[in-house]
């Protein structure tokens, strides 16, 4: 306890002064800077050689903080109670007096924000008087870090500070809806699609059809462990690590189990981590089975295929 109050100490005095430090949330970890500095935010974009046309989500303690900045409406409001904090971004507009540095939204009027649920976070971000904007804490288009080992693989000693707070419960990136217009989830993540989908089309007011996923096809290379994936794999071949997710009577030293009960949320969590394990291990190739398409199974199947996609072209 004491330790961790001293470390929240550390992350303060780093963050006040436009340093970038990790930071743990529920998904995974972040690369966190004061979002209303144009040199924290910066660094944050150096660091993780990000193009600075990509815009970052911006991380706030509670509603009062995010008025500052933001627009919010009814809709908003709604998916705020039920979710939050929780694994939840949503992109608002921008309030035209916001202090929010312009790098982050790449100039638009637009901004995605999360409120997260991280105990430590939370504890951080009472202590400072500015949102922290936090992309995840790896090098673009590698895989997202889920604990403080994950982000010392991407960083080692270019990183000042990470706060470490275990390992992340969720394991997959916050789902992230663009509010304005009509409701649109941008990326499937740590909130179920559906549930989303049924608080929306109770308001039904000003959406009468269902809501649309979108899943933006932005990168192909994003969260690639960077070799080879074939998906629903019934078997695997010589040499290949294979992800399991439904227990097997064989014993292979190949296989890998995302859960050893066929459950999907426990199978999120450890995907990331199981990515750096094979990887780590020297395997040149992946074979994975077919994830049930369903709750976060959704968002599971999402990564993996983008995973995956690199290899195709
Ligand atoms: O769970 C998460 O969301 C984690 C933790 C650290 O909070 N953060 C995260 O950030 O995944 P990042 O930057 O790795 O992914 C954010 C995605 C990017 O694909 C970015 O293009 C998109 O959100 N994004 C950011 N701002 C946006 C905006 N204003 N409109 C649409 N997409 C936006
Ligand atoms: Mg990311």
């Amino acid at each position: 306890m004491k330790k961790n109050d001293s470390n929240i100490k550390k992350a303060v005095k780093y963050l006040n002064n436009d340093e970038c430090i990790a930071i743990p949330t529920e998904t995974v970890y972040g690369l966190a800077a004061n979002a209303y500095s144009k040199k924290a935010v910066s660094r944050i974009y150096s660091l993780k050689k990000r193009p600075r046309n990509n815009p970052l989500i911006v991380h706030y303690y509670n509603l009062k903080d995010l008025k500052k900045d933001c627009e919010i409406d009814n809709t908003f409001s709604k998916l705020y109670k039920k979710f939050c904090p929780g694994p939840i971004s949503f992109v608002l507009k921008l309030k035209k007096l916001s202090r929010i540095s312009k790098i982050i939204t790449n100039n638009s009027n637009s901004i995605a924000v999360r409120f997260p649920k991280h105990r430590l976070t939370r504890k951080l971000l009472k202590r400072i008087n500015f949102p922290l904007a936090a992309p995840s804490a790896n090098i673009s288009n590698s895989i997202s870090p889920v604990s403080k080992q994950d982000v010392l693989d991407e960083f080692g000693n270019k990183l000042k500070f990470i706060l470490d707070g275990g390992p992340s419960r969720v394991g997959l990136e916050s789902t992230i809806i663009n509010l304005i217009g009509k409701p649109k989830i941008l990326r499937l993540g740590g909130i179920e699609s559906k549930t989303i989908y049924k608080i929306i089309n109770s308001l039904k007011k000003r959406y009468k059809k269902k809501i649309k996923v979108k899943v933006p096809g932005t990168s192909k290379l994003h969260y690639s462990p960077g070799i080879p994936m074939r998906l629903n794999a019934k078997k695997n071949f010589h040499n290949e690590a294979f992800i399991l997710i439904k227990k097997r009577k064989e014993i292979s030293k190949n296989y890998f189990y995302l859960s050893n009960t066929n459950n999907l949320k426990e199978a999120a969590k450890n995907l990331y981590k199981t990515l750096r394990i094979i990887k780590k291990s020297g395997y040149k190739k992946i074979a994975i089975e077919t994830i049930p398409n369903i709750s976060i199974g959704e968002a599971i199947n999402d990564r993996i295929l983008r995973a995956s996609k690199k290899w195709k072209i």
